[in-house]
């Protein structure tokens, strides 16, 4: 690891002229996890908890290593409360059809954020449907921060389930989860975070936070693609029946019957992403080499600077929080008039890469009158070079559509 020149740990990054911006998509990933991977493929690979030759033991032992990393990353208070997904989105649903289609009744209230991603909205709507329940959401102000007032009218004693982004990943808002929790708690409801956004960036401690569920992909920090964690308390996750049928979620299994493994086992149907698992424990290893004090200083350094630098371009229409505090490391925009998508693609033709669109949050852009953005979302690999390119080539695109705008 070679902190003054970060990006030579990325061989994506390394030596290329890119400005990557799109880490709220997907991280670029470090040598370390690659290499990590490798030796897994090279050295044990088996299936693991199926095999009683010692190279399926091995593997069974690193994956199981790798779940007890993962267990004190979080600080969850068992390693058996860390289920592995393919993603945070098939996490939600587990949670949505094991315990939101058992738990909630007709006429009993699911509250979200607008500012969910799809993923933790499309399968709430499925749910309040199936069980005739109310799906209610908490919306945003002009400073695009979810106001007290709103939890607390939101949130009432008929509430059942709340499900809130910790960080969205459109405006970057840093919701005041702690508040939503205990006001939740009050209520008799649970609350179940979707720490996808924000686990890449700060430090996450289930049990400080005393959420009842939480979720995160892997490849948003550093991670492979499709690995996903699901952290749940003991005794809802015990409670819950499992979401997928098949091998090794099970204890016997008669002709007509069958039992279920215990926990982490029974969410665990078929054969798991271990490279995927493994990927994710030495990407943990490298972020806490580097330790999430450095990442924010640095992230905080190029955000801020990336703002000041973007709010000088009288051009943009800027979707920011007020307060830097609580922002983190995404910034949605707009050129005045122009689409967001012959920006990104003017951009990329510059070597600057962010993304454009909805973004998966389609109510939250309906709810600001915008069908979409263009959003930078940076992590620690990215540099003051980086912002200096992509405020180069917005001013470039600007000047490509100027005359048009004028005429407007
Ligand atoms: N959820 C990811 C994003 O916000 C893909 O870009």
């Amino acid at each position: 690891m070679n902190l003054e020149n970060i990006k030579n740990d990325f061989p994506l990054l390394k030596d290329k002229n890119i400005a990557y911006l799109d880490s709220g998509a997907t991280t670029q990933k470090p040598n370390q996890v690659i290499e990590g991977i490798k030796e897994f493929y090279e050295n044990y690979n088996a299936n693991p908890h199926r095999g009683a030759y010692s190279l399926s033991i091995e593997a069974t032992e690193k994956y199981e290593a790798s779940r007890k990393k993962i267990a004190k990353f979080i600080n969850s208070q068992s390693e058996k409360q860390v289920i592995f997904t393919k993603n945070a989105t098939e996490s939600l649903n587990l949670i949505a059809y094991s315990y939101g289609m058992e738990n909630v009744k007709k006429d009993e209230k699911i509250v979200l954020s607008i500012m969910e991603h799809h993923s933790n909205l499309v399968p709430w709507q499925k749910v309040a449907k199936a069980k005739e329940a109310k799906l209610e959401y908490m919306y945003i102000n002009d400073e695009f921060e979810i106001p007290d007032e709103e939890i607390e009218s939101k949130i009432t004693d008929n509430t059942k389930i709340v499900g809130i982004t910790h960080v969205s990943n459109v405006l970057g808002t840093i919701n005041n989860i702690q508040k939503i929790i205990k006001y939740a708690h009050k209520k008799g409801a649970i609350v179940i975070v979707d720490a996808s956004q924000s686990i890449p960036h700060m430090k996450i401690d289930v049990q400080a936070l005393d959420c009842d569920f939480l979720v995160f992909s892997g490849h948003k920090m550093l991670a492979p693609l499709g690995i996903g964690v699901l952290y749940g308390k003991k005794e809802l996750l015990n409670k819950m029946t499992p979401f997928l049928m098949g091998g090794d979620m099970i204890e016997y299994v008669y002709e007509q019957e069958t039992t279920f493994a215990t926990l982490p086992n029974k969410f665990e149907a078929g054969t798991q992403n271990v490279e995927g698992v493994i990927g994710l424990a030495t990407a943990i290893d490298y972020i806490e080499k580097i330790g999430y004090e450095k990442i924010e200083k640095i992230e905080k350094e190029v955000v801020t600077y990336a703002i000041s630098e973007l709010k000088k371009l009288e051009f943009l229409d800027l979707y920011l929080t007020k307060n830097l505090q609580k922002h983190s490391s995404v910034i949605s925009f707009n050129i005045k008039g122009v689409h967001p998508h012959d920006v990104a693609s003017i951009l990329d033709a510059e070597g600057v890469c962010i993304r454009s669109g909805n973004h998966c949050a389609q109510p939250l852009l309906r709810y600001m009158n915008l069908d979409s953005t263009c959003r930078a979302s940076f992590y620690f690999y990215n540099t003051k070079e980086d912002v200096d390119k992509l405020v180069i080539s917005l001013k470039k695109a600007y000047k490509m559509f100027e005359r048009y705008l004028k005429k407007m």
